[in-house]
């Protein structure tokens, strides 16, 4: 699906990222890990094709992303779905109006789709509410929604739960592995927090000083729905 030859990514005086190369298969979860200014964020970047590399090469579908036209990079972009720690809703759109817009944006329609997809996320009862009415746990809901909308190839996450409670990251989790179940995405999962990485990821890219020091193979755990009442939870963790 990608593949990295000796990538590097500079800007003016900074080296984001250096000599990066890796190769992920299609259908995997990935998780990006390290500390910030380690070079994640660039690095996602690099896959949405928001940036091209300075130096070495990037292969998408075993195309080289540098020598593309740009019509053929806008309709890889077009299969590329992303969300980001601070939800980047729209906050004049309505919830249904948010997850439409990507679609609205090619000039097309499919209101059974938006509200299958805000069902699938268990949004659609608040289709008509506006991102501040929303909790930061639904506002992130909504926005995988939105990301599903163009039937990504890939599915790339810049610190999604970052700013989530334990309670909704989890939730959140649950709905990225089902989203892996149900739909052929492929899926990045930039994140500094390694608990949560643990739970998702297949393989974890490590990044530091813009470099990748290495990638580990890792068990996630499938997340069931809790039964356990919130008050017996915190009764057992705070007696661990
Ligand atoms: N557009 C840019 N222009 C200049 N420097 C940048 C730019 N984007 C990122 N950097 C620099 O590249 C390094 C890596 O940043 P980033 O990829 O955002 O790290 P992370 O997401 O791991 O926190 C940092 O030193 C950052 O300041
Ligand atoms: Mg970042």
């Amino acid at each position: 699906m990608y593949r990295l030859e000796h990538v590097s990514k500079v800007y003016q005086e900074t080296t984001a990222l250096q000599d990066i190369s890796f190769s992920v298969e299609k259908g995997e979860i990935v998780g990006i890990v390290g500390k910030s200014g380690s070079g994640k964020s660039t690095l996602l970047r690099l896959l949405n094709l928001l940036e091209t590399p300075s130096k070495g090469q990037l292969f998408l579908a075993n195309k080289e992303i540098n020598k593309l036209s740009k019509k053929a990079i806008q309709q890889q972009k077009q299969k590329i779905g992303m969300v980001f720690q601070q939800y980047n809703l729209l906050n004049n759109l309505t919830v249904k109006e948010n997850v439409a817009l990507p679609l609205k944006l090619m000039g097309k329609k499919d209101e059974a789709n938006v509200m299958e997809l805000l069902s699938f996320v268990g949004m659609n009862h608040k289709q008509d509410s506006y991102p501040a009415q929303l909790s930061g746990g639904e506002k992130q809901r909504v926005a995988l929604a939105r990301a599903l909308t163009r039937n990504p190839d890939v599915l790339l996450c810049d610190e999604a739960t970052s700013s989530l409670d334990e309670e909704n990251t989890d939730d959140v989790i649950r709905l990225l592995q089902r989203i892996h179940e149900e739909f052929p995405v492929t899926i990045f999962f930039v994140s500094h927090e390694l608990d949560t990485v643990k739970k998702l990821c297949e393989r974890v890219l490590v990044m530091e000083d813009s470099r990748l020091l290495g990638v580990v193979d890792n068990q996630p755990t499938y997340l069931s729905k809790s039964d356990t009442p919130y008050l017996e939870k915190v009764k057992r963790r705070l007696a661990e």
